[in-house]
C-alpha cells in the first residue's frame, strides 16, 4: 500500500470472475488525479486480482504501480479503444461508518479506510474506547474527516447520511470455540446495530463481519425485513478473508506470484462451509488430490490457525481488516460508477437451494447486480461432493439466524 503525495498517480485495477472466456472482463485501469501536492492519491493493493495476466514485476506493489503507470500513459492515446476504464472521481465523498471501531479488527480497518481517496468522512462507533482511536487516526494527513461516537445514545448520529456501514462489533473466538459458539452474544449485537442502520441509513451498503456470518447475515436480513427496508442487493456477509487466504496459500504452494492468483471461495464462512474452488484458480493450474485436500483444509481452518496462535488473545484481526478494507474499497468503487467490480461475498442467493450463499457477485451502484453462476459449473468431483456436504450445516446456521430474529421481532 503506497500513500504518496505525488501530484498525479494512477492505480491499476482489474478484476476476475469465473465466466467463459468470451465473457471475461478486460483488464482496465481506474485513475485518480489530484492537483494538490499533498493529497493522498493512491489506495493500491486492496482489490480483486487481475483476470488478464500482465507480465509480472518483482513485487505486488511494484507490479501494480508499474501496470497502472503504463496504463495511465496508454490511456491518453488509447482511451477510445479500451473497453473498460474507470476514472475515480477525486471529488467523491462517501461516508463510511465502522460499528465496533475500537476493536481488534475495527482499528486497523479504520486506518486502511482512512487511506482511501474516495472517503470524505469516517464515522467510528463503539460502546467504549473510540475517542482515542479517532484522535489518533485524525492526525493522518489523508482527506477524510474522522468522527467518534460512543455508546447507544450516539449510535443514530454515527449512521446519518452514511453510504457504507461495516459491522465488526462483537466478541471474537477463543481457542476451542467454533464461530457458532459466538452466536448468543453476537446475534444480539448485530440485531441491535442493524435496527439502527434500518432507522438511520436504510439505503447504505451493509457489510457484516461479526461471526457467525452464516447466521448474522440472515439475522440482519430479518431485522431489515421487519423494519420494511430490506434490500437484498445491499446486504453483504464479508468473506473476503477466505479469498485472501486462498490466494496466499495457493501462491505459496505453487510458487506463483501472489498478484496473479485468484481463487473463488463459495458456500459460507465457517469450517466446511468454506469451499475454495481450486479447479477455478486463475491462472489455470493443476493440483494433485493431496494438494486439493491439504489446501482446502488449510483455507477452511485458517481462522483457527490464528485463534490458536494468539492463544486466547482473539482471532484474526489484521488480515481480516485487510480483507474488509478490500471489500469496502470495492464497494466504494462500485458506488463511484466503476462497472467492473467483482467480489466473493455471502448474500441472498438463488444459486443453490439455500437462501444465502457466498459466491462471486458483480457489485454496482445499487449493490449486487449479478450473481456469477458459472463458478458452480464444471466443478471437480471433489468440489461437487464438498458442495453437497456443506449444505446441511450452512442451512442449519441460516435457519438458526432466521429463527433467532423471528422470535424477537423488532418494532417497525
Ligand atoms: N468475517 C470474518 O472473516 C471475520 C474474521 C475474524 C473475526 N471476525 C469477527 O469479527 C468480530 C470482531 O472481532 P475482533 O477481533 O475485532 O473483536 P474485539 O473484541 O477486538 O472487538 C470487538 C469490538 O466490538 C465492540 N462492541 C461490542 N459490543 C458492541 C456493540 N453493541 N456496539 C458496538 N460495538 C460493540 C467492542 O467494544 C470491541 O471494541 C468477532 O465476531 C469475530 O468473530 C470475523
Amino acid at each position: 500500500m503506497a500513500a504518496t503525495s505525488a501530484a498525479t498517480f494512477s492505480v491499476g485495477s482489474a478484476v476476475s470472475l469465473g465466466l467463459k472466456a468470451s465473457q471475461l472482463p478486460q483488464s482496465k485501469q481506474f485513475v485518480v488525479r489530484f492537483n494538490s501536492q499533498n493529497s493522498l492519491t493512491s489506495f493500491s493493493g486492496l482489490k480483486a486480482s487481475t483476470s488478464v495476466n500482465c507480465e509480472s514485476e518483482s513485487s505486488f506493489i511494484g507490479k501494480e504501480s508499474a501496470v497502472a503507470l503504463r496504463g495511465s500513459f496508454a490511456s491518453k492515446a488509447q482511451k477510445s479503444s479500451q473497453r473498460s476504464q474507470h476514472h475515480l472521481n477525486p471529488q467523491a465523498s462517501y461516508k463510511v461508518a465502522i460499528l465496533g471501531a475500537a476493536g481488534g479488527i475495527g482499528q486497523p480497518l479504520a486506518l486502511l479506510i482512512k487511506m482511501s481517496p474516495l472517503v470524505s468522512a469516517l464515522h467510528l462507533y463503539d460502546i467504549a474506547n473510540v475517542k482515542g482511536v479517532a484522535a489518533d487516526l485524525s492526525h493522518c494527513n489523508t482527506p477524510s474527516k474522522v468522527l467518534d461516537f460512543t455508546g447507544a445514545s450516539e449510535l443514530a448520529d454515527s449512521l446519518k447520511a452514511v453510504n457504507v456501514v461495516v459491522i465488526p462489533a462483537g466478541v471474537p473466538r477463543k481457542p476451542g470455540m467454533t464461530r457458532d459458539d459466538l452466536f448468543n452474544i453476537n446475534a444480539n449485537i448485530v440485531k441491535t446495530l442493524v435496527e439502527a442502520v434500518a432507522d438511520n441509513c436504510p439505503d447504505a451498503f451493509i457489510h457484516i463481519i461479526s461471526n457467525p456470518v452464516n447466521s448474522t447475515v440472515p439475522i440482519a436480513a430479518e431485522v431489515l425485513k421487519q423494519k420494511g427496508v430490506y434490500n437484498p442487493k445491499k446486504l453483504f456477509g464479508v468473506t473476503t478473508l477466505d479469498v485472501v487466504r486462498a490466494n496466499t496459500f495457493v501462491a505459496q504452494k505453487k510458487n506463483l506470484k501472489l498478484i496473479d492468483v485468484d481463487v473463488p471461495v463459495v458456500g459460507g464462512h465457517a469450517g466446511i462451509t468454506i469451499l475454495p474452488l481450486l479447479s477455478k484458480t486463475k491462472p489455470s493450474i493443476s493440483f494433485s488430490d493431496e494438494e486439493v485436500q491439504e489446501l482446502t483444509a488449510r483455507i477452511q481452518n485458517a481462522g483457527t490457525e490464528v485463534v490458536e496462535a494468539k492463544a486466547g488473545a482473539g482471532s484474526a484481526t489484521l488480515s481480516m481488516a485487510y480483507g474488509a478494507a478490500r471489500f469496502v474499497e470495492s464497494s466504494l468503487r462500485a458506488l463511484d460508477g466503476d462497472g467492473d467490480v467483482y467480489e466473493c461475498t455471502f448474500v441472498q442467493s438463488d444459486l443453490t437451494e439455500l437462501p444465502f450463499f457466498a459466491s462471486r457477485v458483480k457489485i454496482g451502484k445499487n449493490g449486487v447486480e449479478a450473481i456469477i453462476s458459472s463458478d458452480l459449473q464444471g466443478l471437480s468431483e471433489y468440489e461437487k461432493k464438498a458442495l453437497e456436504a456443506l449444505k446441511p450445516e450452512l442451512k442449519a446456521s441460516i435457519e438458526k439466524g432466521i429463527a433467532f430474529a423471528q422470535k424477537q421481532p423488532v418494532a417497525a
